[in-house]
């Protein structure tokens, strides 16, 4: 892994793309958060997240992994961690106060954990207001960065807990059912982050002229996401271009991961296209990761693959997407 990112310089940059691009960011926090998600369970969100982490420790990061997939947290066994003294529930139902008490040591240097095991919340019982209590607990933490490995699903707080991370990584596997959820999860955030940037425009204009286009009497037909921008565009081009740029800088992208087919490696750039036709939205594209005995080898032995066996393709297939992840994000920096 050679990719570097000057973090410290580009700090200033950054805060500029949190607060032009996403409404529910980090204000004020030093540490980069990604989010990993997914519409499925199984499609492999916790080994990216184990993994990602892992890599950006060995290029000399600071890096907390949080395993905020309640009622099915296994984060701890993928990075190869003791069951959690204190778990994230306990923090979240506010049995401890302090967040730095939910924090624990990994095997792996520079690499900390939130563990979810042993957690007495489930999923279900992840609000809005919990997801808000994470979010708070996160700004008392020294990393480099911040990864969350969230469940499937698109709950409120799931959706805001994506939403409210500099880079989302939506991670599906080649399975019609899974790449369906995947289209559905995105269609949740854009419309939850679109509700969110109207109600955060002061003048509210954007949220006027909206609900006439879908009111009962409106003319305008609104068949996919992307109309919503046409019709828009219609009545006022400059909120067009507000509402636009709002939604642009999303920071989503899609790993394609524990794929069984050679031809399932067109799946990511036709899923990018997809979402510009249908959301009129670009998302990025990180890369492909081939189904691979050694994964499964890796996780018996509690051991992140990359530690495990960095030469399989898996393990080489996950340091290109965090090259691609890396670079997309001083791309993004670098256009504003
Ligand atoms: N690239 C891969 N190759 C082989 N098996 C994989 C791969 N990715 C994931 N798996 C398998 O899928 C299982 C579920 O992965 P996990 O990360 O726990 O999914 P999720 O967090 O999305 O529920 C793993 O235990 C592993 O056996
Ligand atoms: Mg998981």
């Amino acid at each position: 892994m050679t990719v570097q990112t000057d973090q410290k310089s580009s700090g200033t940059d950054l805060k500029k793309r949190v607060s032009r691009g996403n409404v529910l960011k980090y204000p004020g926090l030093q540490t980069t958060v990604w989010a990993i998600g997914g519409g499925k369970g199984g499609v492999g969100k916790s080994f990216v997240t184990a993994n990602l982490g892992v890599l950006l420790t060995q290029m000399g990061k600071k890096v907390l992994v949080v395993d905020a997939d309640l009622g099915a947290a296994n984060l701890h066994t993928l990075v190869g961690a003791e069951s959690a003294r204190v778990p994230l529930s306990s923090y979240l139902s506010g049995t401890v106060s302090e967040f730095r008490r939910v924090v624990a040591k990994t095997p792996i240097p520079n690499l900390d954990i939130v563990s979810g095991d042993k957690d007495s919340l489930d999923s279900g019982s992840f609000t809005p207001s919990k997801a808000e209590r994470l979010r708070e607990g996160l700004r008392h933490v020294d990393y480099d960065y911040v990864l969350l490995d969230t469940g499937p699903g698109t709950s409120p707080a799931q959706l805001d807990m994506l939403l409210s991370a500099e880079e989302t990584i939506l991670v599906t596997n080649g399975e019609p059912t899974a790449i369906e959820n995947t289209y559905r999860i995105m269609k949740c955030l854009f419309l939850r982050k679109m509700r969110r940037v109207m109600r955060n425009q002061e003048s509210g204009v954007v949220e006027k002229l909206l609900s006439t286009v879908f009111s009962p009497s409106s003319s305008f037909e609104v068949k996919k996401f992307s109309d919503i921008f046409t019709a828009l565009h219609n009545l006022s081009s400059e909120q067009e271009e507000y509402l636009r740029a709002a939604m642009e800088h999303n920071g989503i992208s899609i790993i394609l991961n524990n794929c069984t087919h050679a031809e399932d490696k067109r799946l990511g750039p036709l899923i990018k296209r997809g979402c510009q036709d249908y959301f009129d939205i670009e998302v990025g594209y990180l890369g492909f990761i081939f189904s691979d005995k050694s994964v499964t080898e890796s996780i018996r032995n509690r051991i992140p693959l990359v530690v495990h066996n960095n030469g399989t393709p898996a393990a080489q297939s996950l340091s290109s997407c965090l090259q691609r992840l890396l670079l997309n994000v001083r791309r993004q920096v670098m256009a504003l």
